[in-house]
């Protein structure tokens, strides 16, 4: 059950689909994938949300299906039967909740209200759907939320889309960002998957948010650190500023006061979660290595990925 919510953080964006004729769901569903999403969520909207959760969860079996606008523990039943691996439902109804729970049935309840919050927790609920976000404040809403409520992570929903997507990007009340701009209902039935790839790639673009953050050079001792930072200062007028282990000239630019990782000195990228980031470099086949972790395992503030790239190591930094 943990481990569906943690994947749904990972991956950090959620499709929230409305699918009116089931031959569509596959190539849907593929669309995702291809633009680099492995998560559905399903709505009861139509006629068709059952019968379209059965066929991806037979054309997908790895992709992470779920059920959306569950309002009633029959449908819920009906969801999972189907092969819903998580229920969302916009509101908080207590008796679903219960009935998820009983069934061990990973459930994501809607809440906006502090009283809403404090219910889901009584049920040890902290992940929680907040629908319709934008009317109820969007971010906003969600950080003033999170003001005396710590222990819980919102999805909010309603009005994100890929102008407003990186507001929410990096921030750490934000469980994953859920809606229907991934795969519009009208792109599905026109037939306009590759725009939905296309949608899907640049949201994760911006969800990951990378940037090159500096280079680093490796010098052999402190002294030779201080004279390459101190040369690119003379030179270029950044800021010389020293360190501990390196010392830095301008943001853009550290010297090691040892050998570092990789060959040629190592390269950080900035990232609005390197959790998130992780998660998307191992879809692509680059590793992380882990030990060379700073901050915690919650809340990791660098890592190096496990292979060099030219010579030079690479390691996220967290923006
Ligand atoms: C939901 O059920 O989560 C919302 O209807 C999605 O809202 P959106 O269409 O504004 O993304």
């Amino acid at each position: 059950m943990k481990d569906i919510l943690k994947n749904i953080g990972d991956i950090g964006l959620i499709p929230v689909v409305v699918i009116e004729d089931s031959m569509l769901a596959v190539p849907a569903a593929k669309a995702l994938i291809d633009g680099g999403l492995n998560i559905m969520e399903i709505t009861m909207r139509t006629e068709e949300g059952i019968k379209s959760i059965e066929k991806v969860r037979k054309a997908f079996p790895d992709m992470l299906v779920g059920s959306g606008t569950v309002l009633s523990i029959e449908k819920a039943g009906e969801c999972v039967d189907a092969g819903a691996e998580f229920v969302v439902s916009p509101g908080f109804d207590p008796e679903l909740v219960r009935w998820c729970q009983e069934k061990d049935v990973v459930v994501i309840p809607g809440a906006v209200t502090p009283t809403e919050v404090r219910q889901a927790l009584k049920f040890n609920i902290n992940i929680l759907k907040f629908f319709p976000g934008g009317i109820f404040g969007g971010v906003k809403g969600c950080e003033a939320l999170y003001g005396p409520y710590r222990m819980v992570k919102f999805i909010p929903t309603g009005g994100v889309g890929l102008k407003n997507l990186v507001d929410f990007a990096d921030k750490p009340y934000i469980h994953s960002i859920g809606g229907s701009w991934l795969c519009p209902c009208s792109d599905i039935n026109n037939k306009n998957f590759d725009k939905i790839t296309a949608i899907v790639k640049e949201s994760i673009n911006i969800l990951l948010g990378f940037e090159l953050a500096h280079i680093g050079i490796n010098a052999e001792n402190e002294e030779e650190s201080l004279s390459f930072a101190k040369t690119f200062s003379g030179i270029f007028g950044f800021n010389l500023k020293e360190g501990n282990s390196s010392n830095f000239s301008g943001e853009g630019i550290e010297v090691n006061k040892h050998k570092g990782a990789g060959a040629m000195g190592h390269i950080a990228i900035r990232t609005n979660s390197i959790p998130r980031a992780a998660y998307y470099l191992r879809q692509k086949g680059y590793g992380i290595d882990w030990n060379t972790r700073k901050g915690t395992e919650e809340k990791p503030v660098a890592v190096y990925l496990d292979n060099e790239i030219g010579g030079f190591a690479v390691h996220l930094l967290q923006k």
